[in-house]
């Protein structure tokens, strides 16, 4: 029989998907599951893509069935179980096999990983993979992370499947070990501020404006056809549409407001800080979901401090055309620190990230999708050395146009109690950015006073401590 020319073990449902994706396009695939029932039904449920699937139920038949070097995606639960799967396989391959986690991984379990296998005949690639079930299906974005000549094994088939942005594939090795995984986490931690602010201006709308589900899913729709045009406002309109088929309610109304998260906006704000890179939207919006799970005492806050009217004020008459635009503010600064993090990561763990290649392959495919992205390619690829995304020609003029708008949105919410922190933490990041002379002196006279941590001065004369001890 014709051996496949990639392998997959874990048919869930990202793992199915993809699997499905891989022989739609036209490539032999291997697959294997611990519960060796799911192969047997995932090989009835596959219709005519069966007759390019191999469905097996031992190790052994799995890895025999794959063209050597085998590229074998794992496609499990993140974590434990990987290293366990990892040493599963190992007595079965030959040299220059590949693994490949395609699980959400945090980036330096990937690093160790590939540094373990590094060691072995085998290699190992960290691979982001974004789009969720239907992504994985009918094309993801995809970040590979890797040896290059690995990348250049499994090329064919992950262009074959990865979403297409005007016939470009999106999907590019970013980089050796953790890159590819470090990007997809970024990825993540952009996305949890895209969806934080998108959900503050619906706050906004809600209670400080009064409006019903059915009528900011409209505002939400006229906004996509505009510079906001992206997935997560397309999927926001359509969720707020939708009714609950018990009660007839729209089923945002019904919905419990405690947000769940599994880990990877934390892992951007963590790296961000390890780095000192302030990505202060990416931490307002892991904040707001921390905050959102302790619903319990959030009633009990209110029940203490009461409820405000929070009657939502603004003047002049255009407030959609204001909260649209101060939304592409705030979501063009969360973009900017995203991208600012992986600058930095890129110098701290030698990856050279290619910048304009990262923000082409989040076109299509991924959750974060946009246009805009697409101006964000343009940008970096015009400005391959720009300190941050809002100092380039074409982001300045954007943050120009639309900043006095996230100014009035931010301080009419403030001043009715709208909670709004990552609309908050973009407007501020902007201010302190772009604020030649800060209030640092202040801070390093401080550390000066208690600690004698010393200063540098303005004129740069080498007097570094201040009169502290004389009594001043
Ligand atoms: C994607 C998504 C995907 C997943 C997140 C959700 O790019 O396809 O980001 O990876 O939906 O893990 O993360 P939370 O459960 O933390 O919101």
């Amino acid at each position: 029989m014709q051996q496949a020319e990639i392998g997959l073990i874990g048919l869930g449902v990202m793992g199915s998907n993809l699997a499905l994706n891989i022989a739609e396009k036209g490539n032999r695939i291997a697959v294997f599951n611990r519960t060796t029932a799911r192969t047997d039904e995932f090989l009835g449920e596959a219709g005519p893509l069966a007759d390019r699937i191999i469905g097996c139920h031992t190790i052994e038949e799995f890895v025999a069935a794959i063209r050597p070097p085998r590229p074998i995606i794992i496609m499990i639960k993140a974590g434990e179980a990987v290293d366990q799967q990892i040493d599963a396989l190992m007595p079965y391959l030959s040299k220059n096999d590949i693994m490949i986690d395609a699980g959400n991984a945090n980036f330096r379990d990937t690093v160790a990983r590939f540094a373990r296998l590094d060691t072995t005949d085998f290699t190992f690639i960290g691979m982001g993979v974004s789009g969720g079930e239907e992504g994985a299906r009918h094309g993801p974005s995809i970040m590979v992370g890797g040896r290059e000549e690995s990348w250049k094994r499994v090329e064919p088939v992950l262009t074959s499947i990865a979403a297409k942005y005007d016939n470009d594939p999106c999907v590019a090795w970013l980089g050796t070990d953790g890159a590819g995984h470090f990007v997809k986490t970024i990825h993540n931690g952009i996305e949890y501020a895209d969806m934080q602010m998108i959900a503050e201006i619906y706050g906004i709308l809600r209670d400080g404006l009064g409006k019903k589900a059915g009528e900011i899913g409209n505002t939400f729709g006229a906004w996509n056809k505009g510079r906001l045009n992206s997935y997560l406002i397309e999927i926001t309109e359509k969720v707020l549409a939708a009714a609950d088929p018990e009660s007839g309610a729209p089923i945002v109304d019904v919905i419990l407001d405690k947000a769940g998260q599994k880990g990877t906006g934390k892992w951007s704000v963590i790296e961000a800080q390890q780095m000192g890179i302030p990505a202060t939207a990416i931490e307002a919006a892991v904040a707001a979901r921390s905050l959102s799970s302790v619903k319990e005492e959030r009633e009990a806050a209110q029940k203490i401090f009461g409820n405000p009217a929070r009657v939502f004020k603004l003047e002049g008459g255009a407030i959609e055309t204001d909260l649209e635009l101060a939304l592409f503010a705030a979501k063009i600064a969360a973009y900017a620190q995203g991208f600012a993090v992986m600058a930095a990561a890129s110098k701290e763990f030698n990856w050279s990230l290619p910048m304009p290649t990262i923000a082409r392959i989040w076109r299509a495919g991924c959750i974060i999708r946009s246009q805009f992205l697409d101006e964000i390619t343009q940008a970096f690829t015009a400005n391959p050395d720009a300190a941050n995304l809002i100092v380039t020609p074409a982001f300045s003029a954007m943050v120009k146009q639309s900043l006095p708008s996230l100014r009035r949105v931010v301080a009419a919410a403030v001043t009715a109690g709208l909670p709004v922190p990552a609309l908050a933490s973009a407007l501020t990041y902007f201010d302190a950015y772009a604020q030649a002379r800060g209030t640092a002196n202040l801070i390093q006279a401080q550390r000066d006073f208690f600690g004698a941590h010393g200063f540098d001065r303005i004129d740069g004369k080498p007097l570094h401590h201040g009169p502290w001890g004389s009594g001043a």
